[in-house]
């Protein structure tokens, strides 16, 4: 019996940005991460704002799989300020956003025990939607997802196999919009479910997974949604850059620049 007192469980939480997509969906031009907003690169944006969480003391950036000099050079040009403490890595990302996370997963540290999952693409989160889903995840929840109501009815479809862009498709339901939520980022995890969910569900051929937490289902264990927030709109479209700089001058003005 040793009389040693035991040992602290160390814990921390790390955010992963998965920040690999080319972005084509944008435009043309440099991959969508890299895009300014604001004259900063809309990936500056998205660490600052895991970073403005007091709790965030680790921040994975998963690069563009041969944009990982490039990355980190621009990350070191904006250095987050003063009280953003949190220690920033970067590595390289794989072909689909399911694989750039399980690379960003497997680069943290084994006293990481929550994890947020953050897209890149979703710049202006605000601070107080990052914190709400890492309480929930502190308080026992495995999977936590901001999420919004829709304000359009969604319509199931009959895939179009082959058919010509803009042919009309078969509508075969409609799901009670009522019942229905948008999700958002950044998702917050145990460590080990996520961890176990990308061990399980392996990359399949085609998108892979889009959203982490539906792994965390599929493995079964519960998945819980918190409200999420207006501005943490994930940047898709040439409209979505303009909405983002109108957030950005009206956070600009009400904080008095
Ligand atoms: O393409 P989508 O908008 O769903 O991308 C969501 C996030 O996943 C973005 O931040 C994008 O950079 C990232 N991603 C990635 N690796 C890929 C594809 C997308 O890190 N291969």
């Amino acid at each position: 019996m040793s009389d040693r007192a035991p040992a602290v469980t160390p814990s921390r939480t790390a955010a992963v940005i998965p920040a690999a997509g080319r972005g084509v969906r944008l435009g043309p031009g440099a991959p969508k991460a890299l895009r300014a907003l604001g004259g900063t690169p809309m990936l500056v944006h998205a660490v600052r704002a895991m970073a403005a969480s007091r709790a965030v003391s680790l921040v994975v950036v998963v690069a563009p799989p041969d944009g990982a000099a490039e990355v980190r050079a621009l990350l070191d040009d904006h250095p987050l300020s003063g009280h953003d403490r949190a220690e920033v890595l970067v590595v390289p990302g794989g072909g689909t956003r399911q694989e750039s996370v399980r690379l960003g997963l497997a680069a943290l540290p084994a006293d990481v025990t929550t994890v947020l999952v953050h897209d890149a693409a979703r710049p202006l989160v605000p601070v107080d939607t990052v914190d709400a889903v890492i309480t929930a995840v502190r308080e026992g929840a495995p999977a936590v997802v901001p999420a919004l109501p829709l304000a359009d009815t969604v319509k199931q479809v009959e895939p179009r196999t082959g058919a010509a862009e803009g042919e009309p498709e078969l509508v075969t339901g409609t799901p009670e919009r009522a019942l229905l939520r948008a999700v958002q980022t950044p998702q917050g995890f145990d460590r080990r479910t996520l961890d176990a969910a990308h061990e399980k569900f392996a990359d399949s051929a085609g998108e892979g997974a889009t959203d982490d937490a539906g792994m965390v289902e599929r493995l079964g264990a519960p998945v819980v949604l918190v409200p999420g927030h207006e501005e943490a709109f994930k940047v898709t479209r040439p409209l979505d850059l303009v909405l983002a700089e109108a957030v950005l001058a009206r956070r600009r003005a009400n904080d008095g620049f």
